[in-house]
This record gives C-alpha cells, structure tokens and sequence, in this order.
C-alpha cells in the first residue's frame, strides 16, 4: 500500500512535470468574431466608494478647505485619475455601511449635520460632511453613472422612495423642494439603485424567501418619478456560490421589477487567516489566482439559473464587488481594510476582467472593492502624495473593452502547475471597438513559467499591431510612495508576425494588451 502511494505520488510529480513542459509549447488562440456577438458593457469597468477606512475621508474627500488642490473638497489628483480610466459608474455609499445610513443626515448645512458612528468599520464617528449633493456633484465632475445603495437592512420604504424622489424628481414636491433650497435646481437623474447590500448578512441576516418579499416591496415604491429613461432596480445578490439565493430571487421576483441581480466574490483562501498583501509565498498566490479563477464558475452557474427564469437575459447580472481582500497593513487600524497591492493584484484583475469581458451576454456590470485606499484600491494616498496601483493599470490598459463588441476566443489553455495541483495558466478576451480596432487582453497566470502563444491575425482582419505589458520582476513588487512608478505598462515588442500569425512570449506573471488595426 505505501509502496503503491509512492508509486502514485511519483507518478503524479512525473505527469505534473510533464504538464509544465508542455505549458512551454505554443498555445493556438482563434477568433470567432461575429455580428451577433454581445457589447462588452462599459459598466462592467465600474468602482466602489464605501464609508470605510480612509476611501471617503481621508481619500476622495478632503474638505473644501485643505491645501490639497481640490473640487468642493474631493481631491483633484484623484478626479483626473478615475477620469483617465473612463470610470463608467462609482456605487456609494456602501457595502455594509449603506444599511446604516440615513441620507437625510448627510444633506443641508454641514455645520448642522448630525453625526453617524460607523459601526461596520472601526466605529469612528463620521461628520455627515460628504452627503448626497457631494456624491452626486463629484459623479458629474468624473462623468461617471453614479449607482445608490438604499438602505433597506435599518430605513424604512419611504426613506428610500423619498431619497429617489429628492435626486430624481424636476417637478415640485416635498423632496425636490428640499433639494432646490439644497442649492441643486436640477435632478441628477439616478440610474443605477441597489434595494439593500448583503441582505443574507450585514444587510439583516435575511433568508433569501424573506428578503425576496421586502425587495417586491421596496421595489415597488422606488417610482420612476419622471419616466425618463427608468430606474434600473438591483437585488442584492448571493454570496459566492450560494445558487440557492439567485434561485430563490429569480423566481419570487416578477422580472419587470429587477433591471439587475447581484453576485458578490472576494478572492480570499481562509477568511480567519487571509496572509499579508505583500509578503506571500507562491502558496498564498497560488491559492488567491484559485479563488478568483473561481469566478468563472461563478458566473457561469449563477447565470445558468438567470437564464431559467429569463431566457431572453433582459436581467443584468451585476458582480458589484470582487476584488482581494488581505491582512491590513501593519499599524493601520483593523477595521479600515487598507492593503498594499502587488503584481498579484494585476493578475487578478486581468483575469477577472477577461472572465466578465467573455460573458458580456449576463454580465453588464461590476464593481471592484473599492476605488481608494481600501481593499483592492486603484488608488493609495498618504496625505498629498497618491500613487496608482498596478490594478489601476490594469483597469487603463482595459479600458479600450468598454461598449466595444466582444469577440468570442477559443484555446486550451496550458496548466499552471503548483505542488501538484493545476490552474489554467492563460486567460484571454477580445473585443473589436466601433472604429474596427481590436484588442485582445491576455494574462499569464503562472507565478514561475513563461507560455507562447500563437493568434491568427487573418480571423481578426487585422495587419497592424502594437502591444503594452505590465509586469515586475517578482510578484510581490508594489508601487509604494517612495517609488510610485516602480510599476507601469510598458511598450511590449517581444512578437512576431509571420503569414498572418502572431507569436508571442508572455512572461510570467504578467497582464498584455495587444491593439491591431
Ligand atoms: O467591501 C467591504 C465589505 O465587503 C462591504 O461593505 C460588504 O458589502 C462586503 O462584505
């Protein structure tokens, strides 16, 4: 019996050396463009902006007074920077924190606000300084789509009705009234409305029969006031791979009152023991690129039961918050979720953003956790100094994917091989923007190998072709504020193109972006 484990063990060290070999030969990626294939929707490039840690005070919003150069108070660094990502819609005020507010609080006179402990995150207390009109205003100034999240875990159906009424409504009434003594005459015309967050847990520990009922419910007095366009109405979603939930909703809610459903995955291995941001061992990364890969899955499974219920995928599945999530960093308080983000990062974003890109037909929106100094942030800042991420980078390098149409890939991807266990090392998506230019994303998930891949230039009717990468040299590298441009995207010329095909090397660990014309 042991002789026969050895056998086993040793023949599973040969197969999964042999595998890596084989990871080294050339991987064929086709094409299948096609008329018919579904539009990459912009709003899957979307942000967080939670009342945590320091990603409202402290990051975007300073205050109208600070020596930081800012609009109204929100720092003019960060502007420019989520306006050169295209930020297609910024979700606010929460996550957990949004079932505790109470929007009201945050309007009117700042001096005469009242105060809100924020029991989620470190129990600080929060001056109601940035409300409604500074959210909204700073939505107009990035060009963003904002998307609200009512409070349905501690507010009531009217709290809610009466905040849709007061950014919405241009007639008069006891809300549009307020908002014009308010100072804004006009509506913003709100869009996107989350009815709740994490209603199975933070958001009143609900079962999915019973939050069911209270979305019908508050669902049903979110009126679309002016009839402009419409209100789209998003249920908060399942945990991971709780199908039951996405089952249960899909079937208690009549389709006519849900515009989105929602889907929340954090790429966290054990959620008691998560491992620093920066210093990991292949183990962690390994295990972090498994937990994100799983969003494949995910996706695939949570829409299979949406298609049950609404074949024609008029309802949009909204993965509103992934991202990964580590030990906060030393020093900083537990509660503020503040992590460094490495070359790990990248990989992750790359990866997660071809598997929406390649399931454009379900999912039309999502949001990475979160926009600043929290989680999974794009940005970090340290007084006036702010730094960009290489999951900033990512998200520019992306960017071109937005509303263009997807072109669906094929290839079997080679195995990222780590202590006998397998993950697909290569992550593809395409997309062929309204004026003709293609872009193919490619990632190399492999911590350790580099792969050759092979594009049939010919499929995708183009000739001229330029590439970017972004990649380190070790995984853990950061951006931190002594050296902020450690890492960036790079012109990549390490290809070939021969009769139509194109040959390219990915390094390990890295995040590519080819353009053809
Ligand atoms: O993004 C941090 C928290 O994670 C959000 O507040 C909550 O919705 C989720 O559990």
């Amino acid at each position: 019996m042991v002789k026969f484990k050895l056998k086993s063990t040793l023949l599973g060290i040969f197969l999964a050396s042999t595998l890596a070999v084989f990871s080294q030969s050339t991987t064929t990626v086709s094409f299948s463009a096609s008329d018919d294939a579904p539009i990459i929707n912009k709003h899957i490039y979307g942000h967080f902006a939670e009342h945590l840690g320091r990603c409202i005070y402290g990051g975007f919003y300073v205050g109208d007074n600070s020596s930081i150069p800012n609009t109204d108070g929100v720092r003019n660094d960060i502007i420019e920077a989520l306006k050169n990502l295209n930020i297609p819609n910024l979700r606010w005020p929460g996550g957990c924190f949004a079932d505790t507010y109470h929007w009201k609080d945050g309007i009117g006179p700042k001096d005469q606000r009242p105060t809100i402990v924020n029991t989620w995150w470190g129990g600080v207390t929060e001056d109601n300084s940035f409300g409604t009109h500074d959210f909204l205003n700073m939505c107009e100034v990035l060009g963003t789509e904002p998307y609200l999240s009512a409070n349905v875990g501690s507010g009531t159906v009217q709290e809610m009705a009466d905040w849709v009424q007061y950014t919405n409504f241009s007639g008069t009434s006891p809300m549009s009234d307020l908002r014009k003594e308010n100072g804004r005459e006009k509506p913003w015309n709100v869009k996107y409305w989350g009815i709740g967050n994490e209603a199975w847990g933070c958001g009143g520990n609900m079962t999915a029969e019973y939050y069911a009922n209270e979305y019908r419910k508050y669902a049903t007095f979110m009126s679309d006031w002016d009839n402009t366009g419409g209100v789209i109405r998003i249920a908060s979603g399942a945990s991971d791979d709780d199908y039951h939930w996405t089952e249960t909703l899909m079937k208690n809610i009549p389709a006519k009152m849900l515009g989105g459903l929602a889907l929340h995955h954090y790429s966290v291995i054990d959620w008691d023991n998560k491992g620093s941001a920066t210093n990991f061992g292949e183990d962690l990364y390994f295990g972090t690129m498994s937990e994100a890969l799983k969003m494949e899955e995910l996706v695939t499974k949570h829409s299979a039961i949406m298609d049950k219920y609404d074949p024609e995928k008029k309802i949009d599945l909204v993965v509103d918050e992934w991202g990964g999530w580590y030990d906060v960093e030393e020093g900083t308080n537990p509660g503020f979720l503040y992590q460094q983000n490495t070359m790990r990062d990248a990989v992750l974003a790359g990866a997660t953003l071809n598997i929406f890109n390649n399931h454009a037909d379900r999912v039309r929106m999502a949001n990475l956790a979160q926009a600043v100094n929290v989680l999974q942030a794009v940005i970090l800042t340290d007084d006036a100094k702010m730094i960009l991420t290489p999951t900033y980078h990512v998200m520019e390098m992306y960017k071109v994917h937005q509303d263009a149409q997807l072109i669906p890939v094929n290839f079997s991807s080679p195995l990222y091989v780590y202590n006998n266990k397998t993950l697909p090392a290569i992550s593809v998506s395409a997309s062929k923007a309204k004026n003709g230019t293609v872009h193919v994303s490619m990632v190399n998930v492999d911590a350790k190998k580099e792969n050759k891949l092979e594009l049939n230039l010919n499929e995708l009717g183009i000739k001229n072709v330029t590439a970017r990468i972004l990649t380190s040299k070790s995984l853990q590298d950061f951006n931190s504020f002594n050296n902020p441009n450690k890492i960036q995207p790079n012109q990549y010329k390490d290809f070939e193109v021969k009769n139509g095909k194109l040959s390219v090397t990915l390094p390990p660990f890295s995040v590519v972006v080819f353009e053809g014309k």
